[in-house]
């Protein structure tokens, strides 16, 4: 199984993974990151370029994730190892996390500084945001079920595990797919040093 990682998706997004790591920041950097959010507040400083990369490597590992989730649920139960199982529950929560603190703390910002004339920009974020408050949830009780079927698969309601894990990326995905056809396109249609 190959599980999703940090590392994007494909090869198009092998460069962007340093421009994540330069506009995201490392947990121990947290001044660091404050400076991006601080920039991206003011709508400056913050390249359009690397803000869209960005973006679209953290579409691309919850992409990923969700696939990974997928050719899971359609395994169960026999066909799952142990092991694929335990790394994939382990990735869940953390790949949706650091996607949702880059949108959050770094994006919307600079949306709501460099787009305020889009219309309804306000509410689409607030959106988008309890969408998040809900997929961060829910990773966690996929979490949960996750080890729980790994360490005892006979204590766990199959049926209800494939089911949890579809609502999940099923709803993740349509998250992303309105991230890519609405968000993207207002961050690329910018322009820097305006
Ligand atoms: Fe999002």
């Amino acid at each position: 199984m190959n599980l999703p990682t940090n590392k994007g998706a494909d090869a198009s997004d092998a460069g962007n993974e340093r421009v994540a790591l330069r506009v995201v920041g490392k947990g121990a950097n947290a001044g660091a990151r404050r400076t991006g959010a601080d920039r991206a507040a003011n709508g400056n400083g913050v390249s359009v370029v690397a803000m869209a990369g960005t973006l679209k490597h953290h579409m691309n590992v919850q992409h990923n994730l969700c696939s990974a989730l997928e050719t899971l649920a359609d395994k169960l139960p026999a066909d799952v190892r142990n092991d694929d199982c335990l790394a994939l529950a382990r990735s869940v929560y953390p790949i949706v996390h650091r996607s949702h603190v880059f949108e959050e703390q770094t994006l919307f910002p600079f949306l709501k500084a460099r787009c305020a004339g889009v219309p309804e920009l306000g509410e689409t974020l607030d959106r988008l945001h309890g969408e998040h408050w809900e997929d961060e949830a829910f990773a966690e009780e996929v979490h949960h079920e996750l080890v729980a079927f790994a360490a005892d698969r006979s204590e766990v309601n199959v049926e209800k595990l494939s089911y949890m894990l579809r609502g999940f990326f099923v709803g993740l995905r349509r998250h992303l797919a309105f991230e890519r056809e609405h968000v993207l396109p207002m961050v690329e249609a910018l322009e820097d040093g305006r």
